[in-house]
Formats: structure tokens, C-alpha cells, sequence
């Protein structure tokens, strides 16, 4: 399998609950590496940038002005097939649909609302990942 770059970003929700450490040690547990990790506050027009791929989607705005509400954790994380292996950690995007033991299931309050962003291809991985660190900051 191939080491793969994946982009996690601990949400805003994630901060407000101050359940930044109990995530990461979860990310850690299951084998990723951290290559970068950076706290700050999106800007509007910077979420809505990084989930383009959605605009004009019903969720979009509210997305938008979710991921601008709060501080919010890029993690920037390596391992063999990191793209899938996160998602499978963090579970599906509703948590009520997300499997037992996984991240969402755990804390997310709802769909919206849902604890921590995984990037969702190897390719989508190496781009969210220049979005947020420049190649001095992964190391
Ligand atoms: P993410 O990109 O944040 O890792 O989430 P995902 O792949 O599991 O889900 P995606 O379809 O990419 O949606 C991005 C984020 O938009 C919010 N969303 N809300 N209320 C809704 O129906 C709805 N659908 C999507 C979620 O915060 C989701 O994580
Ligand atoms: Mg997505």
C-alpha cells in the first residue's frame, strides 16, 4: 500500500467541546503520523474556498459560516493508505449513521456539526494539505 498524505481538520465544534487532545490521541493511536499542525480562525471567504466543491449545495452556506465560527485544527497527517484508514476512523458524515467507535459517533452532534474534516481521495489529500501548510511546515 502506498503512503499517502491526508488533510484532518479538527472543526470548530471540536475546539468549543476542548476535545482537541482526546481527537488527536485517537489520530495518533491508529498509526498517523503528524507532519504539520496549526491552530486558526477561517475567514468566510477562506471555508468557502476549501469546500468550493460544494457551492450551490443546500448545506453550503451554513457550512460556510460553521467552519468560520471558531478556531478550528488543520492537521496535516501521513501513513499507508491515510486517505481511507481516516475515514474509517472518523466515520460517516452523519453521526447517526457513523459506525460504533468511531470519532463522529463518539462526539459529533450532528451532520453539520461533525467534530473533524478527512480529505476523500489521495489526490484531494496532497491539495488540502498545500491549502493549509507550506513545505517548511511538514516535517
Ligand atoms: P468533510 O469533507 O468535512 O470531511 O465531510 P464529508 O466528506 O464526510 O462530507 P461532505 O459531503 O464532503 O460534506 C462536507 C461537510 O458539509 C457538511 N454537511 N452538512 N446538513 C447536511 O446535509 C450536510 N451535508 C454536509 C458537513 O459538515 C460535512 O462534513
Ligand atoms: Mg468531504
Amino acid at each position: 500500500m502506498a503512503v499517502e498524505r491526508t488533510l484532518a481538520i479538527l472543526k470548530p465544534d471540536c475546539v468549543r467541546k476542548n476535545l482537541q487532545g482526546e481527537v488527536l490521541a485517537r489520530i495518533q493511536k491508529a498509526g498517523f503520523n503528524v507532519l504539520g499542525l496549526k491552530q486558526l480562525r477561517l475567514t468566510k471567504e477562506t471555508a468557502g474556498a476549501f469546500y468550493a466543491v460544494h457551492k450551490g449545495r443546500p448545506f453550503y452556506d451554513g457550512l460556510v459560516e460553521f467552519m468560520s465560527s471558531g478556531p478550528c485544527v488543520p492537521i496535516a497527517l501521513e501513513k499507508e493508505n491515510a486517505v481511507a484508514d481516516f475515514r474509517t476512523l472518523i466515520g460517516a458524515t452523519d453521526p447517526r449513521e457513523a459506525a460504533e467507535g468511531t470519532i463522529r459517533k463518539l462526539f459529533a452532534d450532528n451532520k453539520g456539526e461533525n467534530i473533524v474534516h478527512g480529505s476523500d481521495s489521495p489526490e484531494n489529500g496532497v491539495i488540502e494539505v498545500a491549502f493549509f501548510f507550506s513545505g517548511s511546515e511538514l516535517v
